[in-house]
């Protein structure tokens, strides 16, 4: 069945339930909100619905409700990799049903007729200095194809016209204007890649090939397909975390102002641009290397390792890769590519020293209690995978995140748009009139 019938079957079911739940259920009270969560960046506060993935503390990511280990199982490959065809996960995302091969395949052959990107595209990357962060070239370029937006040009053509645009009907052009960005993705981040890094060469797309794979073609890894199947794991397990992560939120609120998927993606990746969010993998491989340079290039032993990491804690360092905002548990994420890293590269020097942080960090970090999660997250290995296949430009691993990540964003946007989601706005309140509620609950206590 096709990705559009798929939702469209579906769309009644799943507008009944939230109608039902607003109409009947609207005044049901969720979570009580403390002055402590308004000031510490709304963490625990439970404001928003995603049913595209959730994250359990102890468990970790389930996509549509399956694990990372199912997802990795079950989606159907490419003939001769073991590892997901990513237009199998995106029809996964978007339908809430695990396709067939013909399924999956065929988003990946949509993708392949969409993939033509416009010159000037190429043009808006080029005017840039060659040192501008990767991350900003991809953001403007993604910008630089909002002219294109179908659901844009329909929604300012409707207001002239006696025809309309029935509300019910929005999310059908954000899932043209889904599908137009992500074919192109992989074009565009290999250009930057290209521009910045190699020759400049613009690659065109090869409707053999599925995306992942053209995306490591583009970069000059055509015969490489041990790269081709790291692409796949690294597009699949990054491609969504519940919706109030940064970019997921980002781009969530800012199409709720019905500002088409170009605008919201290209604000969604502003946001993974920062050092706290998807920055943060490019200081993983950097400092593993760090440590390496200070054991004169070899990896300690754990004794070392374990005097090591001390100092670092005590003299007040963070340790990139480890720790997580809601997971408690070793992240599944990190789990899959050590196996992968573990199944093929064991003797390279950089995952020998992750396995052994792996072994000896943990309790170290727990000793004083102070941190919540002592263990490994996502971050904490994939910028040594890349490394390992010549990818050794950190601050590129970002655009990495960003391209599998549109996969998620661009389902939580469409969706948004299925279940009629109005405008965002919380409200606000002045420190005064916190003091004020403050006051009056002192009295009371006094009382
Ligand atoms: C991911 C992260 C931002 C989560 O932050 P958080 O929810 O505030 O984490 P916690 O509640 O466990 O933090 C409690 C304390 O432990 C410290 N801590 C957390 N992770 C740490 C780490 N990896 N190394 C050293 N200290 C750490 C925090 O700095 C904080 O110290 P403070 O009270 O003195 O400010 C944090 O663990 C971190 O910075 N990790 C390293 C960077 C990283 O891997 N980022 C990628 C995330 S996917």
């Amino acid at each position: 069945m096709k990705m559009i019938e798929a939702i469209t079957e579906q769309l009644p079911a799943w507008r009944e339930r939230v109608n039902r739940l607003r109409t009947q259920f609207g005044s049901l009270k969720v979570c009580d909100v403390t002055v402590e969560q308004i000031y510490g960046g709304i963490r625990g506060v439970q404001i928003q619905v995603s049913d595209i993935s959730y994250v359990d503390p102890y468990e970790g990511i389930r996509l549509r409700g399956y694990t990372i280990p199912e997802v990795l199982e079950y989606l159907p490959k490419k003939p001769g990799s073991d590892f997901p065809l990513v237009g199998g996960l995106y029809y996964l995302l978007m339908t809430d049903r695990l396709p067939n091969e013909a399924e999956a395949d065929e988003v990946e052959q949509e993708w392949a007729s969409r993939s033509q990107i416009p010159e000037h595209v190429y043009q808006v990357i080029r005017q840039f200095p060659r040192d501008t962060h990767p991350m900003t070239l991809f953001s403007v370029a993604i910008m630089a194809l909002q002219p294109s937006s179908q659901f844009a040009s329909k929604y300012a053509e409707q207001m002239f016209t006696s025809e309309g645009l029935p509300k019910g009907d929005y999310w059908k052009y954000y899932l043209e204007d889904s599908m137009n960005l992500i074919a192109k993705l992989p074009g565009i981040a290999s250009f930057i890649y290209n521009y910045k890094y190699r020759n400049e060469e613009i690659v065109s797309y090869s409707p053999e090939l599925d995306w992942s794979a053209n995306f490591a073609r583009m970069i000059g890894k055509a015969e490489d397909l041990r790269y081709q199947d790291l692409c796949r794991l690294f597009f699949v397990i990054h491609s969504d975390h519940e919706g109030g992560n940064v970019s997921a939120h980002t781009s969530y609120l800012v199409s709720s102002a019905l500002s088409d998927v170009y605008l919201s993606c290209a604000a969604g990746m502003n946001g993974l641009a920062g050092p706290l969010h998807g920055l943060a993998n490019q200081e993983c491989i950097r400092w593993v290397l760090q440590v390496r340079e200070a054991f004169g290039g070899h990896v300690p032993g754990k004794e070392e390792l374990t005097d090591h990491l001390r100092r670092q804690l005590q003299a007040g360092k963070l340790i990139p890769g480890y720790g997580h905002a809601v997971l408690r548990v070793t992240d599944p994420r990190f789990t899959v590519q050590y196996e992968f890293a573990k199944k093929y590269i064991s003797n390279d020097p950089n995952i020998e020293l992750i396995g052994r942080v792996f072994e000896v960090l943990p309790p170290i970090l727990a000793e004083n209690g102070k941190v919540k999660n002592p263990y490994p997250n996502v971050d904490a290995i994939n910028g040594a995978l890349q490394y390992h296949y010549g990818v050794k430009e950190f601050d590129f691993y970002t655009v990495l995140f960003g391209m599998s990540r549109i996969l998620g964003l661009t389902a939580h946007i469409v969706w948004g748009r299925i279940l009629g989601k109005p405008i965002e706005r919380p409200k606000s309140l002045t420190t005064a009139m916190l003091e004020q509620l403050a006051e009056k609950s002192l009295q009371s206590l006094e009382r």
